[in-house]
């Protein structure tokens, strides 16, 4: 045969691939998320997301230090908080001594430079298990803005470098931005959880915090899975309000709407690497069906290249060193 072009030169041996490589995964990329409970020197594996822990304070620490030393420059905080302080304000959300202001305080002082990211949403205080206060059996939208309002307020407060509201409640970025403002926490950015679907996929996360609905679902507030189209709006909208960066999640089923919303915005995109895919790959890996290394690093590079900047994913540490090595 006589061939004008050969595609397979470029791909004939490992030096020429990473040459020509479209997409390199770094420990930059990634924001490590982590589950922190009351306690000392404790870690708990959750059930459902074996090899990932809920950490007392004192080894979170620990954690965020070896996190930094790996190249990862993000953690995304959620706390656990205890039945007896949950009710329908979420009040304790903005605690100035609650769970999460003192995690923040900690991690900044040992690991300054550490990049601090924070959950904002009602459920794990909620009584309810809702990202939002409850009134005649239905998530109210502009009360709940204002809990998430003085909540974003106490974060910045206590150091937080970046809030990431992942409620999807309406207005809430623009109310947000305007409430740090007012209090001039200028440098406090927002990463908008702004199209976040209802997606069954949350499962073991919900697990890891207690924080399952006691009610219904959150298909009122969270985006119907059949959409793309109106990722585009919210994320826009998002952007409008305030947003610094916009995310999608989950990640993996939803590489589509990645692509169209980072062709959509000027903002970085961040994706989550949800708790079931994290769970999904851990357990074919058990049962011996798929190499988990080579599926951490698959995942994570196929989201790159769908057009995630950052990544939010429960495998950082161990991409991390995968990469490092
Ligand atoms: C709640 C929240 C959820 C996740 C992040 N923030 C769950 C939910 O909306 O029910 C899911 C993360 C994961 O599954 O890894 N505001």
């Amino acid at each position: 045969m006589i061939l004008q072009r050969r595609n397979r030169i470029l791909r004939s041996s490992p030096a020429i691939r990473s040459m020509v490589a479209e997409t390199i995964l770094t420990p930059a990329d990634f924001i490590a998320p982590l589950f922190i409970d009351e306690g000392e020197n404790s870690a708990v594996e959750i059930q459902s997301m074996p090899g990932y822990y809920r950490r007392s304070i004192d080894l979170t620490i620990e954690e965020v230090k070896e996190l930094w030393s790996l190249g990862i420059k993000s953690v995304l905080l959620f706390i656990k908080c205890k039945d007896e302080w949950k009710d329908n304000t979420g009040k304790e959300a903005w605690n100035k001594n609650g769970l999460m202001q003192r995690s923040i305080r900690a991690i900044k002082e040992a690991v300054p430079e550490m990049y601090v990211m924070t959950d904002v949403a009602l459920d794990p205080y909620s009584s309810y298990g809702h990202d939002g206060i409850v009134q005649n059996g239905e998530i109210v939208n502009d009360e709940t803005v204002e809990a998430l309002v003085k909540m974003s307020i106490s974060h910045a407060e206590a150091g937080a470098d970046m809030v990431a509201p992942s409620d999807m409640m309406d207005g809430r970025i623009g109310a947000i931005r305007e409430g740090l403002e007012q209090q001039h926490y200028t440098k406090t950015g927002i990463m908008a959880y702004s199209a976040k679907y209802a997606s069954c996929f949350y499962g073991p996360f919900r697990d890891a915090l207690d924080s399952a609905p006691g009610f219904g679902d959150k298909k009122t507030y969270q985006m119907d899975y059949a959409n793309r189209i109106e990722a585009v709006k919210e994320a826009l909208m998002d952007v409008e309000e305030g947003a610094d960066i916009v995310m999608v999640k989950p990640g993996l089923p939803y590489l589509d709407i990645v692509r169209e919303v980072k062709n959509a915005v000027t903002v970085p995109v961040s994706v989550y690497n949800i708790s079931g895919e994290y769970a999904m790959i851990k357990a074919a890996a058990k049962m011996g069906w798929i190499d988990e290394n080579k599926a951490i690093l698959e995942t994570l590079t196929s989201i790159k290249r769908a057009g995630g900047d950052l990544i939010a994913t429960y495998f950082a540490k161990d991409a991390a060193r995968l990469i490092n090595q």
